[in-house]
């Protein structure tokens, strides 16, 4: 038994349970890199293809490596027949995220590598995870909807073809561009509750696609990836950016949390928020519609003056939301992008961790009744 005044870590705060070399945070300066990479750069230079080659390989591609890379992504985008029946069955209410964890359950059952956890076909397995998800998505997305399911565009990337199969239109190269960064800034970012989830079942050696459902069901919560979609709530329910004031007060009198605002390891800007409030601009320009990103600006400018002493800023679910929203999609499909893009993150992790594998097995200081004698049903 552990001994009772052993102090209990809660939220597994700032404890170290794997060496990586996949990312790493500044979160008292807003940085963030991926292997070595500044997100700014990679989101300048980069492409999702390009970051989950990264991230897998732990090094940048060639070009003929990134073309053959992108090849076999677009080779995995067909789901299974038997996939499409199962997910015009689901329910139209379920949570989207729900029927994207359901859809990933279903895609392991279609997968005859599944079991086979060599390095070698963990990799090809990655790829296929990665890039059916998307198109699980958009699938299912639309069916919600009452709508059929769009095939995937050959000549369009991973990110674009997402939007395109989710919209039913073809995005504009602005629109294709900011799909992929959204990709990027979502791809990895050390360990959060979702890939710590993800480690967790992997250590047991179970499979990629147990440990990419777990993960998908921690980002299901509002204090992880369900903050995106509540933040764009919020912004909605503000309506525009005179009426923040008087919303911000009444929420934090009332206690409550501002979603999109705070972060576990950032004490100062979230880098990926500042990158989205650029796009959103971008964005908003385009599509002469300013409500939100003015809205979203004085809420953080409401905040950031409020909050400072907590060190309390934006995070990426605060920009992120809006520009889902001026790219044509639903509140409902925020938070599963979010996961279909940082499956890359949680296999990469996963993969690492296998390469020195340990069982994850915390203990629990016990505070119960001392051993005491059973009393049969009849004599309580
Ligand atoms: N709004 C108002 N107050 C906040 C917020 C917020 N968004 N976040 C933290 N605080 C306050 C807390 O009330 C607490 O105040 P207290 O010391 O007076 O009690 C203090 O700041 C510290 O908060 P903790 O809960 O200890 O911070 P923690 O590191 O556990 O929380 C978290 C991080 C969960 C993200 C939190 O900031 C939060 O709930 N944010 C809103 C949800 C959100 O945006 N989540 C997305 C995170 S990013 C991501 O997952 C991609």
């Amino acid at each position: 038994m552990v001994d009772s005044q052993t102090d209990v870590l809660k939220g597994l705060e700032n404890v170290p349970i794997k060496y990586t070399s996949l990312s790493s945070i500044d979160g008292q300066q807003g940085k963030l890199y991926y292997v070595g990479y500044a997100i700014e750069d990679l989101v300048e230079h980069s492409s999702y293809e390009e970051v989950c080659f990264l991230l897998l390989n732990r090094r940048l591609p060639t070009r003929d490596e990134l073309q053959r890379y992108e090849g076999s992504f677009r080779r995995e985008r067909e789901l299974p027949n038997d996939v499409f029946g199962f997910l015009k069955k689901f329910p139209r209410d379920a949570p989207l995220i729900s029927v994207l964890r359901a859809g990933v359950d279903l895609l392991a059952l279609y997968d005859e590598e599944v079991e086979k956890t060599d390095p070698a076909r963990n990799h090809s397995i990655a790829i296929r995870i990665i890039s059916r998800m998307a198109t699980l998505l958009a699938a299912s997305y639309r069916l919600k909807q009452g709508l059929d399911p769009v095939p995937p565009a050959p000549d369009l990337q991973h990110a674009a073809n997402f939007l395109y199969m989710a919209t039913g239109r073809r995005p504009t190269p602005l629109e294709s561009r900011i799909m992929d960064v959204a990709f990027i800034l979502h791809a990895e970012h050390e360990l959060p509750a979702s890939t710590t989830a993800a480690l967790v079942v992997a250590s047991t050696l179970s499979d990629l696609y147990s440990a990419v459902s777990a993960g998908i069901g921690a980002l299901k919560g509002p204090l992880h990836g369900g903050a995106n979609e509540r933040a764009l709530e919020m912004l909605f329910a503000i309506g525009d950016p005179d009426k923040a004031e008087q919303y911000i007060n009444a929420e934090l009198a009332a206690k409550r949390r501002i979603m999109g605002f705070g972060h576990r390891v950032y004490k100062s800007f979230d880098p990926r928020a500042l990158i989205f409030k650029n796009y959103l601009k971008k964005l908003a320009d385009v599509k002469s519609d300013w409500t939100l990103l003015r809205t979203a600006e004085k809420v953080e400018e409401l905040m950031v003056a409020k909050m400072k002493d907590k060190s309390i800023f934006p995070n990426i679910d605060l920009y992120s939301g809006p520009v889902f929203h001026l790219l044509g999609l639903n509140r409902e499909i925020f938070t599963p992008i979010f996961a279909v893009a940082r499956a890359v993150g949680w296999i990469a992790h996963v993969l690492e961790y296998w390469e020195d594998n340990r069982l994850i097995r915390p203990r629990a200081v016990y505070n119960g009744p001392p051993p005491r004698q059973y009393v049969p049903l009849d004599q309580r």
